[in-house]
């Protein structure tokens, strides 16, 4: 299988040839450090750094995403992350189940091939969740990426995601939230967010619900951890499901 990689296994900047997408001004501008060089793969993608950007709570955060999905389940990951989440997902849904991850980044779908290669339900591709368009799916997740895109885009991968499911279905958005005004991490976390993650703001000053244009149509759930500095908020499609 090609995972477009060098034949040594490394990667390269373009994720070893894969086709591009036009690369959004935000991802350049703001992400080029994180995600778009293949140094940072080395930098973030291990387990010390994933530990120390979120104050020990991935493993918690990866729970919180897995218990949402069942065996046999279809579902859309937007996009590509950092550590174990998507063979941890990968491993909820099973051998009848399939995970379909989408990235932007030529770099990240390859090394989100090489991660995934052990999982053969898995399938890894180049997509713009800006633009989700086509199959449906039994659930989508989308970790810790609303936060990193404009408020426009931010919309328009929540609507994106809400259309993919059918009745029934659920998408599962896992962020960062405002977290209380005791949190001793609140002034931290508000200096990062200014100097490195920019779009966070218009993520925790305001309630997913609200990026979607029709929430009406969905039931919605929303649970918050460590101090409320992070939230999971669950929505289902309404109706009565027909029979598969
Ligand atoms: C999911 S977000 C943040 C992940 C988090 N910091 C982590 O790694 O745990 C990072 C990914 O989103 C991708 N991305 C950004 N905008 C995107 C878009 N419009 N469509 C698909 N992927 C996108 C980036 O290429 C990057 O791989």
């Amino acid at each position: 299988m090609f995972l477009g990689g060098t034949m040594d296994g490394r990667i390269d900047a373009e994720g070893g040839g894969l086709r591009s997408l036009e690369l959004p001004d935000y991802l350049v501008d703001t992400y080029r450090w994180a995600y778009l060089t293949p140094a940072s793969l080395v930098l973030l993608d291990n387990p010390i750094a994933m530990t120390m950007i979120l104050w020990g709570n991935l493993p918690r955060l990866v729970r919180a995403a897995c218990e949402e999905f069942t065996a046999g389940q279809h579902v859309l990951q937007t996009a590509s992350v950092y550590g174990p989440l998507s063979k941890e997902l990968a491993t909820t849904l099973g051998s009848d189940g399939l995970l379909e991850v989408i990235d932007i980044a030529p770099l990240q779908v390859a090394h989100c091939r090489q991660k995934l290669a052990e999982f053969p339900q898995t399938r890894v591709r180049m997509g713009d969740a800006t633009r989700l368009e086509g199959a449906v799916f039994d659930a989508a997740c989308c970790f810790f990426l609303l936060h990193e895109i404009p408020d426009e885009e931010k919309r328009a991968v929540v609507d994106g995601l809400l259309a993919r499911v059918p009745v029934g279905g659920k998408v599962v958005f896992i962020d960062y939230h405002r977290s209380a005004g005791w949190h001793p991490l609140r002034p931290v976390m508000n200096m990062v967010f200014r100097w490195l993650e920019p779009f966070a703001f218009g993520l925790i000053d305001g309630e997913i619900t609200a990026l979607a244009s029709t929430p009406e149509e969905f039931d919605w759930r929303k649970e918050t951890y460590f101090g409320g500095l992070y939230q999971k908020v669950v929505a289902v499609r309404k109706g009565d499901p027909k029979p598969r």
